[in-house]
């Protein structure tokens, strides 16, 4: 199978094995009394330490481990405990775990503002609506539908410039694969995700300035009482692990991809319409219309012949949800039911690219 489709999950690293088998038997309660529970601490300690090690992370920051990058963003959004009257600034293009939530909050009278992007960058006049009322401010780095790349390091300094509005970055799609430094971006909470990088399923961490969330999850007060429930402590450790690993090989692994980018592009580009400009977008994500077939077959014809692809919209004209994410991703109706989005992962390589263009050439036919 060729998975261009490792936006919406990643292939499990070989190294993700090896490292659940190094701590196969640490399988204890963190919170256990007992030498067990001890050892799962020790372990947990190290991937928590770790974690900010990587992230160059001051210990103005709380790291609560989750089950998702769902839960993470959720936790955010409801765990400020926003009041009514009090208002957030988000993007309706951004994943569904960052703009569903805020149902909640629109239900407890607090103003939800969307905010515009040019052609899914996210500018400083994004940010006109900013206000000693905002308290909350949604970004996603690597927008997971359009492969925008955003410059959240600039866009977080100039917000702090004028507002201490708490600003929310949802980093799962671009952690790994670029640079992620929290002394560098001015932001109050970050949130990753273990299986978009290839580690195995299950956890994810949010980054959070001390005291600015309460939990949503009651219980047994594991995390510091930020998020109750037994730490899954093998996964995590095989997360800071991979992590450690694939940041050591971030720039060949980007070199590579950009590579395999630019040779698929040129394939392509006879019948495929590129919905984002090149320079905006992170080459791990592809974003094209293709006319000839709706994207629904497309996916099938391809997936038939093993070769994984995807597109936001199954049809989006039974997913309304969709459609509204594509406006207000800048793209025009008339390619709603024909994008394709291709992700690509360090893992694959020219034949890979090779033999996806030739399926393509061969399901779409003479032009
Ligand atoms: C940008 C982004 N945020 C959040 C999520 C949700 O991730 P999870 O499946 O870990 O909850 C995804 C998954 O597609 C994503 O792409």
């Amino acid at each position: 199978v060729i998975n261009l489709d490792s936006a919406a999950a990643a292939p499990i690293h070989p190294k993700s094995f090896e490292y659940f088998d190094e701590v196969k038997e640490t399988y204890f309660n963190s919170s256990s009394l007992h030498h067990g529970g001890a050892q799962a601490l020790e372990l947990l300690n190290l991937s928590r330490d770790l974690f900010y090690s990587i992230l160059n992370a001051k210990k103005t920051f709380d790291l609560v481990f989750t089950s998702s990058a769902t839960e993470s963003n959720n936790l955010v959004i409801q765990g400020l405990e926003l009041k009514p009257g009090d208002e957030v600034l988000y993007y309706p293009g951004c994943h569904p775990s960052m703009v569903a939530p805020l149902n909640v909050l629109k239900a407890n009278g607090i103003l939800c503002i969307p905010y515009e992007t040019k052609s899914g960058v996210i500018t400083q006049s994004s940010f006109e609506h900013v206000s000693h009322k905002t308290k909350l401010i949604l970004i996603s780095h690597l927008n997971n539908q359009s492969g925008v790349l955003q410059d959240i390091e600039g866009l977080c300094r100039f917000i702090k410039s004028s507002s201490s509005a708490h600003i929310h970055i949802d980093a799962s799609q671009s952690f790994t694969k670029h640079e992620i430094d929290l002394q560098k971006i001015q932001c109050d909470s970050l949130t990753l995700s273990s299986h978009k990088i290839g580690a195995l399923r299950g956890v994810s961490t949010l980054f959070a300035k001390k005291h600015s969330i309460q939990p949503i999850l009651l219980g047994g007060g594991h995390e510091g009482g930020l998020r109750s429930s037994t730490v899954n402590v093998q996964l995590i450790y095989v997360f800071a692990k991979l992590s450690e690993f694939l940041l050591s090989e971030i720039t060949e692994s980007f070199v590579q991809v950009e590579s395999l980018n630019h040779y698929f592009r040129n394939q392509i580009s006879d019948y495929a319409k590129f919905l984002f400009p090149k320079d905006t977008c992170s080459p791990y994500i592809l974003t094209v219309a293709i006319d000839k077939l709706e994207s629904q077959d497309l996916i099938k014809e391809l997936s038939d012949n093993n070769i994984y692809v995807s597109s936001t919209s199954a049809c989006s004209s039974n997913r309304p949800k969709d459609s509204v994410a594509f406006q207000s991703l800048g793209i025009d109706d008339k390619y709603f039911k024909n994008i394709i989005r291709f992700s690509l992962n360090s893992s694959m390589n020219q034949d890979d690219m090779k033999l996806a263009c030739k399926t393509l050439n061969k399901i779409l036919g003479p032009l």
